[in-house]
């Protein structure tokens, strides 16, 4: 018997817990005829603001030994294209959508959150707290769990769409911020953005981004997230979409044991672009190897032979 991989985000249905994180996926249907959609349980667009925005100078991204860095700077269309020509589109694939927003201000959030009011086929809202505040110096909205109780409870408010609360990778004040996110309202949290990093041109005596700083991805940011995803779901309810380095069946199988209820694959895909057939049949032989008929029996599975404190 096939195992089935069907999991749960608060009301909302996924065939499968896999996605493609986002900014790495585009608006969702630019891999159309390149990769298979079939293991995916939904789509999640590249992060939305209410104007377009232009991005950070190039270079953008930086191949490490251990992952990437980018300084995409959060360029996008804008909410009001998307919607008029994004969104008709990705309706076509038969999967649930998650939109990804944020702003400059607490205002934006809640703006870019109020236009996608009553969109058309739009599942959930993944808000992206790990962009920087700028009427606060440029610190992340998700570093201040005050803050990012604010946005989600105003949100919650006023759209009536599942939230998702997307976290920068804070490991020592993430249950905190989490217990910020879930007592607001949020529907699920999503673990883990990527980690402020930096690279340096030895030669030109520069920083090697455009950005001059940017965010780390891929293997490197693993272990990071893992512990976070632990941590989080041993101790609250709210339900974890998890994301970092996942490049691998056995990383995802990882996260499911450390308590994730859907996971997000990133960089992985930018060197293989088979990487979510190739997780999705990985776990499904674990399961049948192992006699494991759902998801349920892996989720959260490594809590139980937990008996210390953390
Ligand atoms: C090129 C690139 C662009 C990204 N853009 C966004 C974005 O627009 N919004 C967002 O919330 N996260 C963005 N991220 C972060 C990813 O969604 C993800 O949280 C992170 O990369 C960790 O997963 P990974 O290691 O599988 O890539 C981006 C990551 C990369 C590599």
């Amino acid at each position: 018997m096939t195992p089935c991989l069907e999991t749960h985000i608060g009301s909302l249905r996924l065939k499968t817990p896999l996605m493609p994180a986002s900014g790495t996926f585009g608006y969702g249907d630019e891999y159309l005829g390149i990769i298979s959609y079939e293991p995916l349980g939904a789509i999640v667009t590249k992060s939305l603001s209410l104007k377009p925005k232009r991005g950070n100078p190039p270079p953008r991204i930086h191949e490490l030994p251990c992952g990437m860095l980018n300084s995409i700077g959060l360029e996008n269309v804008g909410i009001k294209r998307f919607l008029e020509e994004k969104l008709p589109r990705l309706s076509e694939l038969g999967l649930p959508v998650v939109v990804s927003i944020f702003g400059e201000s607490e205002e934006e959030f809640l703006r870019v959150g109020e236009s996608l009011k009553g969109a058309p086929s739009v599942s959930a809202l993944e808000v992206n707290l790990s962009c920087p505040n700028v009427r606060k110096g440029g610190a992340a909205f998700g570093a201040d769990p005050e803050r990012v109780f604010h946005i989600i409870d105003n949100l919650k408010e006023r759209v009536d769409l599942p939230l998702w609360a997307k976290l920068p990778p804070d490991p020592f004040h993430i249950l905190e911020i989490a217990e910020a996110a879930q007592k607001a309202g949020a529907h699920a949290l999503t673990l883990v953005n990527t980690l402020p990093a930096m690279a340096m041109d030895i030669q030109r005596g520069r920083p090697v981004l455009g950005g001059i700083t940017g965010g780390l991805s891929g293997p490197a940011l693993m272990p990071v997230a893992l512990k976070m995803v632990y941590e989080v779901t041993r101790k609250l309810k709210i339900p974890v979409v998890a994301a970092g380095g996942i490049s691998r069946w056995e990383d995802a199988m990882a996260f499911l044991l450390a308590g994730a209820s859907a996971l997000q694959i990133g960089t992985a895909l930018f060197s293989n672009p088979r990487v979510f057939s190739e997780v999705h049949e990985g776990i499904l032989r674990f399961m049948r190897e192992r006699g494991m008929t759902t998801i349920e029996d892996l989720r959260g599975k490594a809590h139980e032979v937990e008996d210390h404190p953390l």
